[in-house]
């Protein structure tokens, strides 16, 4: 709770009366730590890595204390992940960056999402009957996209590194050679997605023993293509991923499956340099990923609106507050339907989308006590006004410089399919491509011509690694997985501590909500009350309680410190700090 809430009453200050020592500032901003907070942060005075895998996390640690800064200690914990969390750390996938230079105090976005090869046109996906082949698009080889990562995180070194590329890649080949203990979770998904990699004896020899059984939680799982692989890239930088031995091994296994990424396709693969999304809310500055995410677009559109409200005063999660996000996101997720994609590709209405004269407009149409049929909703109008697996981390650096990542293979271990002789997952990103106007893709989001399949192209995210500002300082790095709820879930965080004056540990532990227009239903976590569903129900709203949302990770900077915390939703994750 924020010191100055009108909750936070006389009695309770008498109570705790060392809060008195607090300085007036912590009264104008969100709350670091109140003693009525349920849950707090970990602390470190210097710099911090907030990732989903505690050995990714205190890789990166050391990286920082060996003198490298935020963007090293990212690029060494994008490697560790690709061998300790191979649900989503990745090779053979790609992501978005963002970065904070404290001296320059400029931001920067780095787009390594995966390409379209170029052989990949509009109708590939779909079979004799015009329907889209689901099991191609995501089980097949032709569910890849040419990887983006290794490309990205080299990208990120040359312009921001400090320290040499090996030492960041060769933790990372250590792990994988020595092996690390398998713990129960990344036991119990291995045991999970078993049958998807059964007929690919690449990936049963990564990730199951020589007889083909389950790795138990403590047995060892060492990991020697991708050992190998790393080892190439550490000695050979990015271009033995994108010319040398592993280029030829991808494409190799390509060729022999009916894969479609080429050497050419890779040699000509670029990571790129983009500018990111800006906006204000309530005051603070957000910056985040620009197309072609859908994130950073639709996170200030919806933030936008919600600035019509004082949803503080609302309250948080009651039904007020909800409903009103509820309907903010429906009316974003048609817009993103509509009109976002690879913006080399498609002009994607940015400024539009992100006007708050266009916000006021669409504010406007939110009736506050009815729900609108989403069927009543179409995408709107922003030119006249002219972003089962995916990971995020946060890093800040002693100097104050930040780092947001967000990447991924699209679903848990991508397409289940180990390029032989590499070790490396491929992804199944096509399938965020609208492979056929107006039909679902896996997180049941529909697209047209903006994100149709198209050679070089890349396909529609929704990944939001985030930035936030106050006054000119860094305040919060965010980000979170889940599909088409990346969106919504970081919005959440904002929410919770600039609206609701929420620590960081409670605001990402706090129940979420989500609603992308279709299907028409306001997805909850567990934990709302059941006379606020009974109220959003009331209002017209189709309520669903399903599985957790997100796995946000996320760092508040203070005076004093970092605050981080690594969500409760997924085990595993780690704030490490000094
Ligand atoms: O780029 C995207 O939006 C998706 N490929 C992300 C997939 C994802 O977050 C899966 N994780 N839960």
């Amino acid at each position: 709770m924020r010191l100055s809430s009108p909750f936070f009453h006389a009695p309770v200050l008498l109570l705790w009366g060392w809060c008195w020592l607090l300085p007036d500032a912590a009264l104008a901003e969100p709350a670091l730590f109140s003693p009525r907070d349920r849950i707090h942060p970990v602390f470190a005075p210097n710099g911090m890595v907030v990732s989903q895998e505690a050995r990714a996390s205190e890789i990166g640690l050391d990286i920082l204390k060996k003198g490298g800064d935020a963007v090293d200690a990212a690029v060494a914990v994008g490697f560790a992940l690709a061998v300790t969390l191979p649900q989503a750390g990745n090779l053979g996938g790609g992501g978005f960056m963002l970065t904070y230079n404290a001296q320059t105090r400029q931001t920067e976005a780095i787009d390594f999402r995966e390409t379209a090869p170029a052989a990949a046109g509009r109708d590939l996906y779909l079979n004799e009957q015009g329907n889209v082949d689901e099991a191609r698009i995501r089980f097949s080889h032709q569910a890849a996209g040419v990887p983006g990562t290794v490309a990205g995180l080299a990208l990120a070194h040359e312009r921001h590194g400090r320290l040499p590329w090996r030492q960041l890649v060769e933790p990372a080949a250590q792990l994988a050679e020595r092996g690390f203990p398998v713990d129960a979770e990344l036991a119990r998904s291995l045991r999970e997605t078993r049958e998807r990699m059964a007929s690919w004896p690449a990936s049963m020899k990564s990730f199951f023993k020589a007889d083909g059984s389950t790795y138990q939680p403590g047995e060892t799982l060492a990991q020697p293509d991708l050992a190998a692989s790393l080892k190439l890239i550490a000695e050979q930088g990015s271009k033995a991923f994108y010319e040398g031995e592993i280029a030829q091994k991808l494409v190799a296994d390509m060729t022999a499956h009916q894969g479609l990424i080429t050497l050419d396709d890779l040699k000509n693969y670029r990571a790129l340099v983009r500018a990111p999304v800006r906006g204000n809310y309530r005051g603070y500055e957000i910056v985040s990923m620009p197309p072609p995410s859908s994130g950073g677009a639709h996170l200030i559109q919806i933030l936008n609106i919600l600035e019509t409200w004082p949803l503080g005063e609302l309250g948080h999660n009651s039904a007020a507050t909800i409903h009103r996000m509820a309907e903010a996101m429906k009316l974003a997720y048609a817009d993103r339907s509509e009109y976002l994609g690879d913006p080399d590709f498609t002009k994607v209405p940015v400024a539009g989308l992100i006007s708050k004269a266009y916000a006021k407009e669409l504010a406007a149409s939110i009736d506050p006590n009815r729900a609108k049929p989403a069927t009543a909703i179409k995408p709107g109008q922003p030119q006249r006004h002219e972003s089962e697996q995916t990971t995020h981390y946060s890093v800040v650096d002693r100097d104050g410089n930040a780092v947001a990542v967000t990447y991924t293979l699209n679903f848990g271990y991508g397409s289940g399919i180990v390029a032989a002789g590499t070790g490396i997952l491929l992804n199944n990103e096509m399938d965020d491509f609208a492979a056929k106007p107006g039909v679902p893709n896996a997180y049941g989001l529909i697209g047209g011509d903006a994100n149709a399949v198209g050679p070089g192209k890349r396909p529609l995210s929704s990944m939001t690694p985030t930035l936030v500002f106050r006054n000119g300082q860094l305040l919060l790095v965010t980000g979170s997985p889940g599909g088409s709820r990346i969106i919504t879930t970081v919005l959440q965080i904002l929410l919770n501590v600039i609206d609701h004056g929420m620590n960081i540990a409670e605001a990402t532990v706090a129940p979420r909500v989500h609603h992308q227009w279709l299907p028409d239903e306001l997805r909850i976590e567990e934990g709302l009350s059941p006379d606020t569903v009974r109220l959003l129900e009331a209002w017209g709203h189709k309520v669903v309680v399903k599985d957790t949302m997100g796995d946000t990770q996320s760092i508040v900077r203070a005076p004093e410190g970092l605050y981080g915390f690594p969500d409760t939703r997924w085990a595993g994750g780690s704030a490490a700090g000094y």
